[in-house]
Parts: C-alpha cells; sequence; structure tokens
C-alpha cells in the first residue's frame, strides 16, 4: 500500500511516501526549488517521493493532507464573524484544499480521473502528534505538539500506544506559544520567518530580569495547558497575518506585539539598533517564561499519562534549549524530537495516522533524517566533468579510508571543509550529509566561519557533531540527541576542547552520531579525534544565505562562492588552489542566514 503526505499550501511544504508501512522518501520542496521556507504544492517534492518509491502517481492509493478546513468550526465561525478578513481569508483555504486533487493532476499534467488515491484530511495537531509518536522508537509514550498555529490550535498533547494517539488537552487560537515566540522576536528586531533560532542563542547572553512581565505575557494554565496576556499581543483582534501562499516568496508575518507590549516593555528594537543588554535581559526572560511553561506542560502530561517517555513535535520542538531541560526537570527519561519537527513533518505525520487508520501495524523507527536526493558517484563525476575547470582546485579521487583520513587531516589542520554525501537530510539541520565542516577546538573558528562563508550575527552559536561513544566525557548528559534538538552543558573542564562550537553560556546544540546511523561520518569523526583527540567537529549547514545545497552542483557553486578551503563530494576531494582575496568575497550583512 502506498501512501503520500503532503504538507501544502503553507510555509515548509513538503512530501513523504510510505510504502507497506515503511517511510522511503521525504523531502522539503525548499531543497529542491530553492526557495527558503517554499509554500504552494510541492510538485518536486511529490515526484521525488514517488521516484524513490519507484510508483507512478497514478498508482498511489492514499494521498493524505494534514489539514482539516473543518476543525474547530464553533470557534472559526465566532471569529469570523468579528473579522470579515479572517472569513474570506478561510473561505479561500477551504476552496484551496478543496482543488488539490485538480491541482496535483495539473501540476503532473495528467487527467484527475487518473489519480484514483483516497484523499484524507488529518487535523494539523494530529499530524504533528502522529510525525513524533509513529515514528519514534517507543511503543508507549507521552506525546505534545505546540506551534504557532494550525487548524486554528497551538497546542495538543495526549498519550500514544502502539498504532494509536488518544488525545488529552489542546489549546486553541489565540493562545499560542508558537505566535508568543514570534511576536517577542518581532519585538527585539527580527522579522524574517524562522528569526525565532536567532533569540534563542541572544537569550544565553541575558538575564530574566523581566521575568515577572513575561509571568504576565504567558502564563501555565494546569494540568497542561497556558494562556496568553492578550492585551499584548494582536493577532487576536488581527488574525495572525501570515502572507506565505506564494510558493515563489519566503512567508512574511506581520506585526503580533501590542502598544501595550511596548509601554510595559519599553520601545521595540529597530532591526538596524546595535544589540544591548536591556536586549539580551529581555531574550533570557522571554526564553524562561517559554520554559517555565513548557515544563509545567510536561509535568502535568507525565502525571496524566503514567508515561516515562515523551514525543515532541511542532516549531516550538526546535527550542533545543528548552528540551535540554526535559531531563532535569520532569520524569520522563527518553525523549524523541523528529528531524523535521516543524510543519515538513506534517507529511510524514499525516502519511503515517492514515496508515495506522486503515490498520497498519506499528514497524518503523526514524533513526537517521537521510531521507532526501541522493547522488552516485558517476553523477559527482559528470557535475565536476561538466562544471568544474582544473584550475580552481586539485581533485583526487580516494577509496573511502584514504578519503576520511585526509578529510580529518584537512580538519584538524584548521581547513574549512564542504562535506557531501548520501541522502540529504530531513529537517533543518544539517547532520553530517550536507554540512561544512571545521576543527571545533579553535577558539577563532567561529568568526573565521562567519568571515568567509556563514555571514552570521556574532552572537549566533555554531554546533558540534559528535562521535556518541564520547558525549558523557564532554557533556554533562549523554542522552541521544540525533537530530540536534538538544542543548547540552558542556563539562566545564571541557569547555576549553571546544570552544568553537560551545555557547557564552556554557552549552552547546549537540548531535550526537552513532555507527549504526551515521556510519561514515562517524568514521570521519573518529578519524578527527585520533588526531586531535576531541572526536568531534563544528557542523554548519553546507549552504550560504539559501536552502542547504541538495545537488552536487549547488555544493560546487556554494564552493565557489565562499571562501572554503576544501570540498568532499562522494569520493572526489577537491582541494582549492590559491585563497581568493577576502575581500572579494567579503560580504557583511549582518543578517544573512
Ligand atoms: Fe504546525
Amino acid at each position: 500500500m502506498i501512501i503520500l503526505g503532503i504538507n501544502a499550501y503553507h510555509a515548509n511544504a513538503a512530501a513523504a511516501i510510505v510504502v507497506d508501512g515503511q517511510l522511503v522518501a521525504a523531502v522539503e520542496e525548499e531543497r529542491l526549488n530553492r526557495v527558503k521556507y517554499a509554500a504552494g504544492l510541492p510538485a518536486r517534492a511529490i515526484q521525488f517521493c514517488l521516484n524513490q518509491a519507484g510508483a507512478k502517481l497514478s498508482e498511489v492509493d492514499h494521498i493524505a493532507i494534514p489539514r482539516d478546513p473543518w476543525a474547530r468550526l464553533g470557534t472559526k465561525l465566532r471569529y469570523a464573524m468579528r473579522m470579515p478578513s479572517f472569513a474570506l481569508d478561510r473561505a479561500r483555504v477551504i476552496r484551496r484544499f478543496a482543488g488539490i486533487r485538480e491541482e496535483i493532476a495539473a501540476a503532473f499534467e495528467i487527467d484527475p480521473s487518473a489519480i484514483r488515491a483516497q484523499f484524507h484530511r488529518v487535523e494539523h495537531h494530529r499530524a504533528h502528534l502522529a510525525s513524533a509518536f509513529f515514528v519514534s522508537p517507543f511503543d508507549r509514550a507521552a506525546v505534545l505538539s505546540a506551534d504557532g498555529l494550525g487548524d486554528f490550535a497551538s497546542f495538543m498533547c495526549g498519550a500514544g500506544e502502539g498504532p494509536k494517539i488518544t488525545a488529552l488537552g489542546e489549546v486553541a487560537f489565540p493562545h499560542s506559544l508558537g505566535i508568543y515566540y514570534t511576536a517577542l522576536t518581532q519585538y527585539l528586531g527580527f522579522w524574517k520567518f524562522g528569526d525565532e533560532y536567532k533569540v534563542m542563542g541572544l537569550a544565553a547572553y541575558g538575564q530574566p530580569a523581566f521575568l515577572d512581565e513575561f509571568r504576565r505575557i504567558v502564563r501555565t494554565d494546569p494540568p497542561f495547558s497556558f494562556r496568553l496576556g492578550l492585551e499584548y499581543f494582536t493577532h487576536q483582534n488581527n488574525g495572525a497575518d501570515m502572507t506565505w501562499r506564494d510558493a515563489a516568496r519566503t512567508p512574511v508575518i506581520g506585526r503580533l506585539f501590542s502598544a501595550f507590549l511596548e509601554t510595559r516593555l519599553g520601545p521595540a528594537r529597530q532591526p538596524d539598533e546595535p544589540l544591548n543588554q536591556r536586549h539580551y535581559d529581555l531574550a533570557a526572560s522571554m526564553q524562561t517564561a517559554l520554559e517555565e511553561v513548557l515544563v509545567a506542560c510536561w509535568n502535568g502530561l507525565a502525571e496524566r499519562s503514567g508515561q516515562t517517555a515523551l514525543c515532541l513535535a511542532g516549531g516550538v520542538a526546535f527550542n533545543c534549549v528548552a528540551n535540554g531541560k526535559v531531563f532535569d526537570s520532569t520524569p520522563f527519561e527518553h525523549v524523541y524530537v523528529q528531524p523535521a519537527a516543524g510543519d515538513a513533518g506534517l507529511s510524514v505525520g499525516a502519511a503515517f495516522e492514515v496508515h495506522h487508520k486503515l490498520g497498519g501495524a506499528r514497524g518503523f523507527t526514524m533513526d537517521h533524517a537521510y531521507w532526501g536526493p541522493v547522488f552516485s558517484s558517476s553523477d559527482i563525476r559528470a557535475v565536476l566533468d561538466h562544471t568544474f575547470s582544473s584550475g580552481e582546485a586539485d581533485i583526487s579521487e580516494l577509496a573511502e579510508a584514504g578519503l576520511v583520513q585526509s578529510t580529518a587531516r584537512h580538519i584538524a589542520d584548521g581547513k574549512i571543509v564542504g562535506w557531501f554525501q548520501g541522502a540529504a537530510e530531513w529537517g533543518p539541520r544539517a547532520l553530517g550529509n550536507r554540512s561544512i565542516l571545521a576543527d571545533p577546538r579553535r577558539p577563532e573558528m567561529k568568526d573565521t566561519l562567519n568571515r568567509r562563508i556563514k555571514h552570521r550575527e556574532a552572537f549566533r552559536p555554531f554546533a558540534p557533531s559528535i562521535i556518541e561513544e564520547a558525549v558523557g566525557e564532554f557533556f554533562e548528559k549523554s542522552h541521544p540527541s540525533p537530530f540536534m534538538t538538544f542543548a547540552y552543558p558542556v563539562r566545564p573542564e571541557k569547555r576549553s576542547a571546544i570552544p568553537a562550537p560551545t555557547h557564552v553560556d556554557g552549552t552547546a546544540r549537540l548531535q550526537t552520531v552513532s555507527q549504526s546511523a551515521s556510519p561514515l561520518y562517524w568514521k570521519l569523526l573518529r578519524a578527527v579525534g585520533d588526531l586531535s583527540g576531541v572526536p568531534a567537529v563544528l557542523n554548519t549547514s553546507f549552504n550560504d544565505n539559501e536552502p542547504i545545497v541538495c545537488r552536487p552542483e549547488e555544493a560546487l557553486d556554494c564552493f565557489r562562492r565562499t571562501r572554503m578551503d576544501v570540498l568532499v563530494m562522494g569520493n572526489f576531494l577537491l582541494e582549492r588552489r590559491s585563497a581568493a582575496p577576502e575581500k572579494a568575497h567579503g560580504r557583511l550583512a549582518s543578517h544573512a542566514d
């Protein structure tokens, strides 16, 4: 049985395909159409999934759509009466989804009647819960989804057992932890879609000096709910004004914080205004208040469900700083966060929800993130032959052992290495297949990377990958974090060993690398450890102000545009002959990704 999951008409459009209960492929449309956070119908992603499954669209049995325009209809109608623009927006969404069969058929240039699949609507947060629990290693677990908004709710929690998830509670619009975080991110002067990561990094520089006020902005509502102080926000009156229907554009979100918030906390920071201690303390207060609410919800859910394992999903599950505190603050002993915890992951969740609804058994665990496009050695050779001038770099083709040794030597020597291997990662993190790697022992490496390649704000941390056998030696916790979704404190005596990816508060958002899930990457880290004594690398995504590279052509283009020293693609190792003059690439944009 072939089930296609599609997250469409929404940021992070994506597709996933499940065949006989096994995930075969999953990819975000942005990796393929090169538009960050691409919305619209993910036609390229659907095509890729079909190719991987060896199936035609006409052979798909079920299509799962993680959106139910009819969910929470009463609440929606109440808002529609107050806000005509909201009613119009809902009507447009319902029309759009009603025509999805025709739109898919048009994209594939077939008659709609050729799509014989049955369409299923899965409510947004049910799909989030499914995206975490049904691919987790647990047979029973508590499950929690928190995001900005989806199907008019922002939060759902429940208990999963075998092929079934029972919802225990939900929070509907306008109360939303995601909107809370986005509104305060805007207030701190960061307006781009996805900037919440930046404020999470900023929080480490401050103290929660404004916590009393933030406890009025968001507060817990036991046992596992919360409320916003709505006077601090505008979305309950204006709607969450999100312009993300156009696939060709990155989403834009309208202002979410109110004038009242500025009267209480002072004027909002302008985007070009220098950051100061007040901003750091505001960010720290916001993060601390969020953590207080999450800890209360986690504990309430632990008590109600009686479970010791927890699965997290929704955009809030990317708050790795909060996630890192689950183990000390709750009875949960095991936590699973799927690599695409945000809305891209809905495609996987909806597909598995349908699989189990139709009587399918559990039998799949997502223990790695490599579900995207893969390129063979001959694909890579063809790209190099076709587009690469021999004067630019020395190229060698090496067997695996030599490739690992040479790459490890370059990293230990302080070179910046582009590492392109195997299938592209699912989710927003580069996890060792589309990564830029560097020596974590060098304190200056963060600035070097920013100057030469990433051009990010100086306050943002980089992250380490470390072999799982060494996690406890370097970190105060050793729970697996294979998808970079947890931040743990680095042991004080080890902070000088990995200064480059250690944040100002002594934590790091680590990727734990296992030999079984990432064999080649694990070998590389071990070889780095043999040379340097530290079996870890600084790992940042392989891109330069663009979606993470997917194809060899994009990796090569990024290598050429930036000041990377070495590019390793498959078995080919390219070493730049001479460093380009710094000025030629010295963009100083302070808000690039
Ligand atoms: Fe969501």
